[in-house]
């Protein structure tokens, strides 16, 4: 098998980060790590949890950890939190050690994606379409400064995303190391 450099999937809260990053693993045979489950895993505890009793700074300082313990390996599929792009530290690590794939969507697709859900505590509020937009204003720069690729993932499905991704990231095979094209910012799409 040649070797593959890590793949690292960043993006807003319902873009199919953990869909796509489990089905990505699977067909190519490499370990999954979803940064949240991890941290749920490690804690014993769920995300609202930690975000009610060590508030969101706790939280971010938990992905941290994990983040920078699970990009030390190699080879491996790693789907983020939508928050890990604000901590400078994340973004350096996400750059350095493979290669990032930006996720994006609608916001309407993302509302469809999390309507029901109860495990993301920034959505637990009044008007989470705002609060979506908001975020995404907020972070997209941040998105597209850490990524090297960008990928929609709006009305696909996984198989398709998943094909996308093997194919734009084939150039990367049989090195794990590999200079990093400048970041996506100020490209449009
Ligand atoms: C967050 C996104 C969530 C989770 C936490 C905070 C964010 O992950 O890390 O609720 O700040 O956007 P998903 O993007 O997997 O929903």
């Amino acid at each position: 098998m040649q070797a593959l450099p890590n793949l690292f999937l960043i993006g807003p809260m319902g873009t199919g980060k953990s869909t796509i990053g489990r089905a990505l693993a699977a067909e190519l045979q490499r370990d999954f790590f979803d940064s949240d489950h991890v941290i749920e895993q490690r804690c014993g505890c769920n995300i609202p949890w930690i975000f009610d009793v060590e508030g969101e700074a706790g939280f971010r300082i938990r992905e941290t950890q994990v983040i920078d313990e699970i990009t030390r390996r190699q080879g491996v599929v790693l789907a983020t939190g939508g928050g890990a792009v604000m901590h400078p530290t994340n973004r350096r690590l996400l750059r350095e050690r493979g290669v990032v794939i930006y996720l994006s969507t609608t916001v309407e697709q993302q509302l469809r994606r999390t309507a029901r859900d109860r495990n993301r505590p920034l959505l637990q509020c009044e008007n989470p379409e705002q609060r979506l937009r908001d975020l995404l204003e907020q972070r997209d720069p941040l998105y597209r400064e850490t990524a090297t690729l960008m990928v929609s993932t709006d009305r696909r499905s996984p198989r398709s995303v998943v094909a996308e991704i093997r194919r734009r990231t084939r150039r990367y095979a049989g090195s794990t190391a590999y200079d990093c094209p400048s970041s996506l910012s100020g490209y449009s799409f």
